[in-house]
C-alpha cells in the first residue's frame, strides 16, 4: 500500500515565534499517524533547528526543507547544501516548486542536480510539477507535465524512485483559491502514474505517492483525497493555520 502524506509548505511566512506556536498547536491535536499516513512540515531554513526539536518525540511527522543547493559544498554564498540540511534532521526536500521555477529561473538541469544531491544524502524528494493556465486552456497539460517528469526523474533508478514523492500543483490553482476539480485532479494523477509505470514499471508506479497541491484546504481536502490516485496534499496557505491544517490531516486519516 502506498503512503498517504500531508505536507505543509510554509513558503516565506512566519517568524521563529509564530512558527513555534503553529507547530505546538498542530502537535497538541495530532491524530495517531502511521508509516502509511505521514505528515511533513517544511518551514523556512531558519526554523529548521527549532522545529526538529519540537517534532523529536513524535512519530511519522517529518521535517522538510523547501529547497537545496545544486552543489555538494563550497563557495556558493547564500545556498544551503542537502548534506547540511540532512545534518540538521531534515528528511524531505521540496524540489521544483513552480515558484522556484518561475521566480528563480530553476531549469530542469538545476532540478536534476538538486534531486541528485537530495537522494545522495538519503533525503526524500517531493518533486513538484504542474501546468500554467495557458497550457490547461489549450488542453495540453498531460504532455506538459509528462515532459516535466521525464526531464527531472527519468535518469533515476527504480531503487532511487522509492525515495521520490510527486506533487501535482497546477499553477493556476496555487494561492488563487481556485482548486482543480476532483475530476481534473484524478485525471492528472492517473496520467502521472501511467507515465511512471511506463518508465519504471508497475511496482514503482503503484507505490509512488502523488500529492495534490493548489488551494487545497479544510473544505475540499476530503473530496480531493477520496480520489483513487490522490495520495494526500502539499498545502500552502491552509498549512499556516492550526485548525485548517489539522482538518486536512484528518481528511487524510479517513481517506
Ligand atoms: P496553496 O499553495 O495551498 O497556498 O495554493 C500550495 C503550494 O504552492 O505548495
Amino acid at each position: 500500500m502506498r503512503k498517504k502524506i500531508v505536507a505543509a509548505n510554509w513558503k516565506m511566512n512566519l517568524n521563529l515565534e509564530e512558527g513555534k506556536t503553529l507547530v505546538d498547536g498542530i502537535l497538541g491535536n495530532l491524530p495517531m499517524l502511521t508509516k502509511q499516513k505521514q505528515v511533513v512540515i517544511a518551514p523556512s531554513f531558519v526554523h529548521l533547528s527549532q522545529t526538529v526539536v519540537q517534532l523529536d518525540e513524535y512519530e511519522h511527522i517529518y521535517l522538510g526543507a523547501q529547497n537545496c543547493a545544486t552543489e555538494a559544498s563550497g563557495a556558493f554564498t547564500g545556498e544551503v547544501a542537502a548534506s547540511i540540511l540532512a545534518s540538521v534532521g531534515v528528511q524531505y526536500i521540496i524540489i521544483g516548486h513552480s515558484e522556484r521555477r518561475e521566480y528563480f529561473k530553476e531549469s530542469n538541469e538545476a532540478l536534476v542536480k538538486k534531486i541528485n544531491q537530495a537522494l545522495a544524502n538519503n533525503l526524500q524528494v517531493i518533486f513538484c510539477c504542474g501546468e500554467p493556465l495557458v497550457i490547461r486552456d489549450a488542453n495540453e497539460q498531460n504532455t506538459y507535465v509528462g515532459k516535466q517528469i521525464e526531464a527531472a526523474l527519468f535518469h533515476l533508478s527504480n531503487e532511487q524512485m522509492k525515495n521520490v514523492v510527486i506533487a501535482y500543483e497546477p499553477i493556476w490553482a496555487i494561492g488563487t483559491g481556485r482548486t482543480a476539480s476532483t475530476e481534473q485532479a484524478q485525471e492528472m494523477h492517473a496520467h502521472i502514474r501511467r507515465v511512471i509505470v511506463n518508465k519504471f514499471g508497475e511496482a514503482v508506479g503503484a507505490n509512488i505517492s502523488i500529492l495534490y497541491g493548489g488551494s487545497c484546504n479544510d473544505k475540499n481536502a476530503i473530496e480531493l483525497f477520496a480520489c483513487e490516485d490522490v495520495d494526500g496534499g502539499l498545502i500552502g496557505g491552509a498549512a499556516l493555520k492550526v485548525d485548517a491544517f489539522l482538518a486536512i490531516i484528518n481528511a487524510m486519516m479517513f481517506a
